[in-house]
Formats: structure tokens, sequence, C-alpha cells
């Protein structure tokens, strides 16, 4: 069976598992921002993986946007996120990504990687507004996916772990690859 992975990175956590995939499928890895339908549609499974950014999966807008012309195609979604696996966490990416026509597709969430200082301008303004926000937050009041944030924001963290890729990849081999 032939597949394609596509992936979006801004830090690359999801590209290092884009490759690990690539490594165990075969499949080629594109940038999803290059990515043309046209090509993508001719393979058996669509592999789309993503940074989370503001609990938006990068390069999710290329799926719903195409959703029609991969009909029958065995599509999956992976993505890469700081906060711990979780249900809430899950949900969240669920709501938020994967409704409407897509809300069948499987989804398979990864920590990432954190590194404060590797982020660019604009997103390290944007994650010490936020932590800066969270921080004046009562304890209480916050929610189980912005406490890790609190925890790791100094830190220097690469949760990434080829094992992990082990439920998305019995599903694609279940398939036949
Ligand atoms: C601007 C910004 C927003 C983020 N928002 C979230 C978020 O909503 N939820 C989360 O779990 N992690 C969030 N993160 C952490 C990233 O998802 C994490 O660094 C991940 O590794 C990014 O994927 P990438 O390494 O493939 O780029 C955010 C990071 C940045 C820089």
């Amino acid at each position: 069976m032939s597949g394609i992975i596509l992936c979006r990175s801004k830090y690359g956590a999801s590209a290092k598992y884009a490759e690990w995939l690539s490594q165990e499928t075969g499949f080629k890895v594109t940038d999803t921002k290059k990515a043309d339908i046209k090509e993508v549609a001719k393979y058996d499974t669509v592999v789309l993986g993503g940074g989370v950014y503001a609990s938006s999966i990068a390069g999710i807008a290329f799926l719903k946007k195409n959703i029609s012309a991969l009909k029958g195609k065995n599509i999956y979604v992976y993505c890469c996120g700081m906060a711990p696996l979780s249900e809430e966490v899950l949900g969240i990416l669920k709501k938020k990504n994967l409704s409407g026509e897509l809300s069948d597709i499987p989804l398979f969430y990864y920590q990432g990687k954190w590194d404060m200082n590797d982020l660019n301008l604009s997103d390290k303004a944007m994650m010490k507004l936020y932590i800066k926000m969270l921080e004046k937050k009562d304890p209480s009041e916050l929610k189980e996916y912005d406490r890790p944030m609190l925890e790791v924001k100094d830190k220097t963290m690469d949760w990434t772990d080829k094992k992990n890729l082990g439920p998305l990849l019995e599903l694609i081999r279940s398939k036949g690859e």
C-alpha cells in the first residue's frame, strides 16, 4: 500500500515523528505547505502531522480543504504539543481540529519539545504573555493542560520517543502498508 506523510513543524518534534514514520513505512515526507492535492490523492494512506499552536494543529487546513478529494483513503492525524496526554487535551484538540467531515479521522497525540530560548520572536512574546497571564491566576483555577506550562516554562524539554508511534504504525499496517 502506498502512503505519504504531510508535516508542518516549527520546532522539530512533529518533523522527528515524520522522519521515524517514514523510516518504518517507506512513505515519503512532504511539507504540508508545499503539498499538492493532485499528488497526495495518488496515495492510499495519508498521514498528516503537525505541531500544536494555541490548540490548532499546524497544516490541518489542508485536510479541511481537500477532504472530499481524499474520500476512501486511510487518513490519520498526529500532533505534538507540550501538555501531557489526557482525555481533556485530546477532547480540546478533536473539537478544534477534527470536527464535521474530519470527525472520524483517528488522532494521535504526542508530547513534543519545549525550549523558550528556541522560539521565534513572536512566539516567544506570545508565550511569555500567556505564562504571565497564567501566573496571575489562582492555582485552583488553572486548567489541567495549563499547569505543565508553568512547570516547564524555563526548562528545555524533549519528550519525543519513537516508541510512541507504536499504535499509529499498527493501525497503518493493519490496513496493509
Ligand atoms: C506559540 C505557541 C503556542 C503553543 N500552544 C500550545 C498549545 O495550545 N498546547 C500545547 O500542548 N502546546 C502548545 N505549544 C507547545 C508546542 O506544541 C510544542 O513545542 C511542540 O513541540 C510544537 O511542535 P513542533 O516541535 O513540531 O513545532 C505551543 C508552542 C508555541 C510556540
